[in-house]
């Protein structure tokens, strides 16, 4: 039914896409400047009236709350929420009207200040970086391995971020079917970053088991957001390679398949976190916003200087050899009313899965005509608690499945595996990285709800989470992650990586 309501679209699509660039933006153009890369949005370029308070981001219209402004690299473009919502400076979002809402401007909170850094990694040298541990180029688009366009497969990463339970977690069995298949014929794969609080580890067992990979986020995930990017380097061991661990004790997961992490809210620590990244022996990062560019970016190591624009709160300036960024390349509405954004659920939509699919469309384009760069795709998991939404993500999958022979939905690891030994299109079909994963325990078929109390210095709370092996005594956190009688701090029990 859904095949039929989008039929076409393969078409369509080049032919929108090919409209969308009446700038005269040609097939790879490795060159084009970051100027140029914003001419596409130049109609909605306002005239000169908004002042934009910081370089990028979505600020209040201050004297319209049903309109808002979008900076990118200082320049305005003023764009309205979609009717009947109202723009919330406080959330940065389009809200249905309540008590609540916040009509702009509302002070902005000031960044991080960026004196320089005397001990910075210098910009990229592609003579001294060399893979498989080192990949950089100047302005962070060009292919590994000097491939062609044409010659380089097409990866799209499904990315969900979030607590997994029992109100969530049952879409992803429909959404990623094992009937869905890449080129190879195995089932396509996505990649989970998965926070502690709320989480049902049933689940985390269940998409293990399927071959899904599990990536961590951190314990708490607390608010207020301004935390992370201050946090000290004993928090980021204890709250993320903590989760790593809550991962494998409660979910099974090995620690081994643990190697990537995700900032809570995007607040990247920088150096701190970064530090934790390599010392604990983890493969790479995805928390780095990278503004919209027309020609989008390829992941690359902390060997030398990211190849973007900070537009996070604290972007890492240190080098960190070998340690890999999926950044979060922004994703852009094709006409004014969504404005942009790095979490696909954060730009506006009506609530029409065909608006939907053509926004997936319209930005997976951006990557498939230009230079093949992974089209990550990040959710929060409550994505798929929106039929509408799912429709939208199913149709979208199909079609480029069927329309696209070039095209994998793999995981950030197996990205990964591809970008340290890059690989033509035409053999990745026997690429040993993207062979269908082994077979994992499954986890069980009916869940234990253990009953447990949380103390948490200042509160002690019963807390329910599922699990598929025996119950801890207590709720497993921050300084207590097997949820012991006796606590103990994630530096005490996990020894650094000595690699
Ligand atoms: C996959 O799809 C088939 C057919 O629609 C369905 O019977 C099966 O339950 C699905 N698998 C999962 C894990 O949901
Ligand atoms: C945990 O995983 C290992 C393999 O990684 C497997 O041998 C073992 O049976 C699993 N344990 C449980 C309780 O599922």
């Amino acid at each position: 039914m859904n095949a039929k309501l989008f039929s076409n679209r393969s078409l369509h699509d080049s032919i929108m896409f090919t409209i969308h660039r009446l700038v005269g933006f040609i097939v790879v153009l490795f060159a084009v400047s970051t100027d140029a890369a914003f001419q596409i949005s130049e109609k909605f370029k306002t005239k000169g009236k908004f002042e934009c308070p910081m370089e990028y981001g979505v600020f209040a219209n201050p004297t319209n709350c049903r309109r808002f402004y979008t900076c990118n690299g200082n320049v305005p473009y003023d764009t309205p929420c979609p009717t009947p919502l109202y723009f919330d400076d406080a959330k940065k979002l389009c809200v249905y009207k309540s008590k609540d809402l916040q009509c702009g401007p509302v002070p902005v909170t000031t960044p991080m200040p960026t004196t320089p850094d005397p001990n910075a990694a210098p910009s990229c040298n592609p003579t001294a970086c060399k893979l498989p541990d080192c990949f950089c180029s100047e302005d962070g688009t060009q292919i590994p391995g000097n491939l062609l366009p044409k010659e380089t497969p097409q990866m799209i990463i499904l990315t969900f971020s979030g607590a997994l339970n029992v109100l969530n977690a049952e879409p992803f069995g429909q959404l990623l079917n094992e009937t869905r298949l890449n080129p190879n014929g195995c089932p396509i794969k996505a990649t989970f970053f998965v926070p502690h609080e709320y989480t049902s580890y049933y689940y985390v067992q269940k998409l293990y088991g399927q071959g899904h990979e599990i990536a961590a986020q951190t314990i708490t995930n607390r608010q207020p957001e301004d935390f992370w990017p201050k946090a000290t380097t004993e928090e980021w061991v204890e709250e993320v390679i903590g989760m790593k661990e809550i991962l494998h004790v409660f979910a099974n997961v090995s620690r081994d398949d643990v190697v990537g992490m995700r900032a809570p809210f995007l607040k990247s620590g920088g150096n701190k976190m970064l530090e934790v990244i390599y010392d604990y022996g983890l493969d790479y990062d995805s928390s780095l916003a990278s503004p919209f560019s027309e020609v989008p970016l390829w992941p690359y190591t902390f060997d030398f200087q990211h190849p973007h624009k900070c537009i996070s709160s604290n972007c890492p300036t240190r080098s960190f050899p070998g340690i890999w960024e999926f950044p979060l390349n922004t994703y852009a509405t094709d006409d004014e009313t969504g404005g942009t954004c790095v979490y696909l659920d954060q730009c506006v939509f009506p609530d029409d899965p065909e608006i939907v699919y053509d926004f997936f469309v319209y930005n997976f384009l951006r990557h498939y005509t230009t230079n093949k760069a992974p089209f990550v795709m990040n959710f929060h998991v409550n994505w798929v608690t929106d039929d509408s939404k799912v429709t939208a993500l199913d149709v979208f999958i199909d079609h480029v499945l069927e329309a696209y022979p070039d095209v994998w939905f793999v995981t950030m690891q197996q990205a990964l595996h591809w970008m340290r030994s890059p690989m033509k299109s035409d053999l990745a079909k026997s690429f040993e990285g993207w062979k269908c994963p082994r077979t994992r325990s499954p986890g069980c078929n009916i869940p234990r709800t253990c009953r447990v109390k949380l103390y948490d210095g200042s509160r002690t709370e019963i807390r329910y989470f599922q699990v598929c092996g025996k119950c801890p005594e207590r709720y497993p956190w921050l300084h207590n992650i097997r949820g012991t009688k006796e606590g103990k701090r994630v530096k005490d029990l996990v020894q650094k990586s000595t690699v």
